[in-house]
């Protein structure tokens, strides 16, 4: 049977480099889209590669605890249909900045539910099937601006003094203690945080004011193509050489330490419990 991946944010930017790569290395995929015409172009613009894998789109939207759940099952019925039951790379990629302070259906902010909460739900709901790979992977996209991030258990979701820039670096910490915790609870399936550098994609400008999206297009300007972190990534999921690396922070597919908070055990655990009560509480 064909190796099979999971790659949320599949509709443009690192998701959709991954991809194709994916594709290449003749790895199936399940893309997870949000928007039916923005699925469409990626099946059409995929249609030509040269690869003996298979693209399959899965519709769902990562923006609160219930779509993502939603979202769990449309992936979980592909793999139990196709599969076997079986999953051997996740990549969570789906990631959003956005200006002003949004509340979800149910009530947590949107950069927090989109950027952390859903992979806490799509990397948990998904052990079962992970278990089944000869050879399973995460991968968690993180960023470099996790570095300049504190946490703040009193305001985890940044709802007291929202700001977009402390929201997303705010979301990518999480986004490594999530990686750190959940290597230490499943030490069977290898997960790995991803900082991409800077890439020329279009995050910046989806949910954000005229101002944020001009700084952002400036900045983005001396990014790299998407495919640069991709092929890293690519590398991470399949060269056994990572397997024990489980837990660790990686750019351009080295190790590097993370926000030295991030290794503070009782933090890890914190935040998990509390992401936990919030996910069970829907
Ligand atoms: N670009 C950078 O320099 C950079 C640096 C560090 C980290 N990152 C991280 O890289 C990841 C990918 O970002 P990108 O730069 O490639 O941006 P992007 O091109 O905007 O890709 C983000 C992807 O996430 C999807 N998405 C957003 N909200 C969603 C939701 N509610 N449900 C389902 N899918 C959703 C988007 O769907 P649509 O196509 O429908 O918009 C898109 O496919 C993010 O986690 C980001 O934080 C990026």
């Amino acid at each position: 049977m064909n190796k099979v991946a999971v790659v949320t944010g599949a509709t443009s930017g690192i998701g959709r480099a991954n991809v194709e790569l994916l594709l290449k290395a003749n790895i199936d995929v399940i893309g997870l889209a949000r928007n039916e015409m923005r699925a469409e172009v990626l099946k059409k613009d995929l249609a030509d590669i040269k690869t003996q894998a298979k693209l399959h789109v899965v519709m769902g939207d990562l923006s609160s605890t219930r779509k993502t759940q939603d979202a769990l099952v449309a992936i979980k019925s592909v793999l139990d249909k196709h599969y076997e039951g079986h999953l051997d790379i996740l990549m969570n990629v789906a990631g959003i900045v956005s200006s002003g302070l949004h509340l979800n259906e149910e009530g947590n902010e949107l950069t927090f539910a989109t950027n952390h909460l859903s992979v806490f739900i799509l990397t948990n709901g998904l052990i079962s099937y992970l278990e089944k790979s000869q050879d399973p992977r995460i991968l968690v996209v993180s960023s470099l601006s996790h570095y300049r991030a504190s946490i703040n258990f009193n305001n985890l979701q940044n709802k007291k003094c929202y700001n977009i820039l402390k929201a997303y670096k705010r979301s990518k910490l999480y986004n490594v203690f999530f990686v750190k915790a959940f290597a230490k609870r499943y030490p069977h399936l290898p997960i790995f945080a991803i900082d991409p550098g800077l890439v020329k994609t279009e995050i910046g400008i989806k949910n954000t004011s005229k101002l944020a999206a001009k700084v952002w297009l400036w900045r983005v300007s001396k990014g790299t193509e998407a495919n640069y972190p991709a092929s890293f990534m690519v590398k991470i999921a399949t060269d056994p050489d990572y397997i024990s690396q489980t837990g660790l922070y990686f750019k351009e597919g080295i190790p590097k330490k993370s926000n030295p908070i991030t290794y503070l055990e009782h933090h890890q655990d914190k935040l998990w419990e509390l992401t936990e009560e919030l996910v069970k509480s829907v």
